[in-house]
């Protein structure tokens, strides 16, 4: 059994890291940590409720009046770059637990290497960038007008369980690289490798309170953070559901916010694309990650004089996936990460099926060896049409809606007829065309002959019901500042 041979699933419960101690939660009570390949419970997770939070938030401000606030950005810098080296060398463990925890393929938790890296080092550059202006006035007399920079306080981060190493970054490394403090709710579902990396963090040098983890529900210690009357600033991942009470809970004391929210993102495929890349790369950016990524591509728009070839050439290539067992380096799509995710998946297919889809590929459950855990095959729908629930509503598992069109104009209007506005595709060899959807398709990200590359420097945002705020890129860092403006006589 792997799971008893890892490091970190010792068999105690895991604690939160509050004010640089690992705690139990207040009420002592604990609550499972499945893994979701095989249905079995890995780890106890301490239960923070609001209580917990307090604490948490209390430790946070008194980090951020503390010695914190007199790190220079070099400092910063420094120990972002230190947790950057040793996280390369505890990586390899980290991954494995990620994957046991949520299910992602040891294939795919091993990429986040790079990434994770990368994220840290380019943050770390930002700390040391952070400047304010001096804009100059015609005020009578002899007046001198400047802007400050300052961090906004403590932030309060939320998470889902989709791919909880890489969400951390987007409130963890703006945090680190301007100075202010975080608490961090990682999501039921998947917590171990948050808390994890905490450790890394601290083995690397990150001072007491900066960073503090409260595992708990969303229901109770996600919504207390979310209404703390002392946190200045909250970024939220997940559900648009979810995204809209964390605004309203904001109002209380008039916190910022940013939410990154679901989607049903465009690909729209002509027929001058090259099939041999548009196959393969509309089909990994809708089933990768088990289809649980918000900009994934689920509605796949294909130009009608290629439809029907297109729709086989898809149903074939999902067919080669290798879908199983996540700790072998071969499997490509692991587990949904948890059996309610799996209900909400395969009520999906009962949906499609009722509505008239045609199911060209996948489902159903997978069972045999596969049984104990939440997996299904990737799945391609074909016979759709954009106002079927299955085309409108996230699905979050691997599941692409196969839909016609005949014209540009047409596939733009159906591309942007949903309440979402996150990413998409185009695959064209016509250079007017990929630059015309890519301009007229409403949403954050779109992507020309590939889809879903990522990176920390290059910002993204969405639209619409895919919420507000930006993740990556320099002014993902700005929003963890606010601006001063400064008024001097100097007559
Ligand atoms: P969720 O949005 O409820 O959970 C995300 C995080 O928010 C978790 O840490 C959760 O504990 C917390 N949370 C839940 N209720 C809260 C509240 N009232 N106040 C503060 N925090 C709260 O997502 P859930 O229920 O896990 O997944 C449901 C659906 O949401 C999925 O099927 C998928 O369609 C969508 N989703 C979208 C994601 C995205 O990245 N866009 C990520 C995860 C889920
Ligand atoms: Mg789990």
């Amino acid at each position: 059994m792997i799971e008893r041979a890892h490091p970190f699933l010792d068999g105690k419960p895991k604690r939160m890291l509050i004010g640089g101690h690992w705690v139990d939660a207040l009420s002592g009570e604990t609550f499972d940590s499945v893994n979701p390949a095989t249905g079995k419970v890995i780890a106890q997770l301490a239960e923070g409720e609001a209580e917990d939070v307090d604490r948490a938030v209390a430790a946070a401000r008194t980090a951020f009046e503390g010695p914190w606030g007199r790190f220079k950005p070099f400092d910063r810098q420094a120990l972002m770059l230190n947790i950057a080296d040793t996280l390369e060398r505890r990586f390899d463990d980290l991954c494995v637990l990620e994957t046991l925890d949520m299910g992602a393929p040891i294939a795919r938790t091993s990429t986040y290497k790079r990434w994770i890296v990368q994220a840290l080092r380019f943050y770390a550059g930002q700390a040391v960038a952070l400047a304010g202006t001096t804009p100059h006035n015609s005020f009578p007399g002899d007046m001198f007008s400047y802007t400050l920079r300052a961090p906004l306080g403590v932030v309060g981060g939320i998470i889902p369980w989709n791919g909880p190493l890489i969400s951390q970054l987007w409130s963890v490394c703006p945090t680190l690289a301007t100075g202010c403090t975080l608490v961090l709710k990682p999501a039921e579902d998947a917590s171990l490798g948050v808390l994890r990396f905490a450790e890394i963090m601290q083995e690397a040098g990150l001072p007491d309170g900066v960073v503090n983890i409260v595992t708990g529900r969303g229901s109770t210690a996600g919504a207390r953070l979310a209404a703390h009357p002392d946190v200045d600033k909250i970024a939220f991942t997940g559900s648009t559901a979810t995204g809209r009470r964390i605004i309203e809970a904001s109002a209380g004391n008039m916190k910022r916010v940013a939410v990154e929210l679901g989607g049903k993102s465009p690909d729209i495929i002509f027929a001058d694309a090259d099939l041999e890349r548009a196959v393969p790369g509309a089909g990994m950016g809708c089933f990768n990650n088990s289809g649980q990524i918000c900009y994934a591509g689920t509605r796949v728009f294909v130009q009608r004089p290629i439809y029907d070839e297109f729709v086989e050439r898809l149903a074939a290539f999902s067919k080669t996936i290798k879908v199983g067992d996540s700790l072998d380096p071969a499997t490509q799509l692991g587990p949904l990460v948890s059996s309610r995710q799996l209900s909400t998946v395969t009520n999906y297919f009962d949906i499609a099926r009722a509505e008239g889809a045609t199911v060209a590929s996948g489902g159903e459950r997978l069972g045999g060896d596969l049984a104990e855990g939440f997996f299904v095959p990737p799945t391609v729908l074909s016979g759709m049409t954009n106002d079927m629930r299955t085309a409108r509503e996230e699905i979050f598992g691997p599941v692409a809606s196969v839909i016609a069109f005949d014209t540009e104009e047409e596939a733009i209007r159906l591309g942007n007829d949903t309440q979402y506005g996150l990413g998409g595709a185009v695959w064209t060899r016509d250079v007017g065309t990929a630059h015309r959807v890519a301009r007229d398709v409403r949403a954050g990200m779109m992507w020309v002959n590939c889809y879903g590359t990522t990176e920390s420097t290059v910002q993204s945002e969405g639209l619409g019901m895919s919420g507000y705020g930006v993740k990556g890129g320099q002014r993902h860092v700005e929003e963890y500042l606010y601006s001063k403006t400064v008024w001097m006589n100097l007559a």
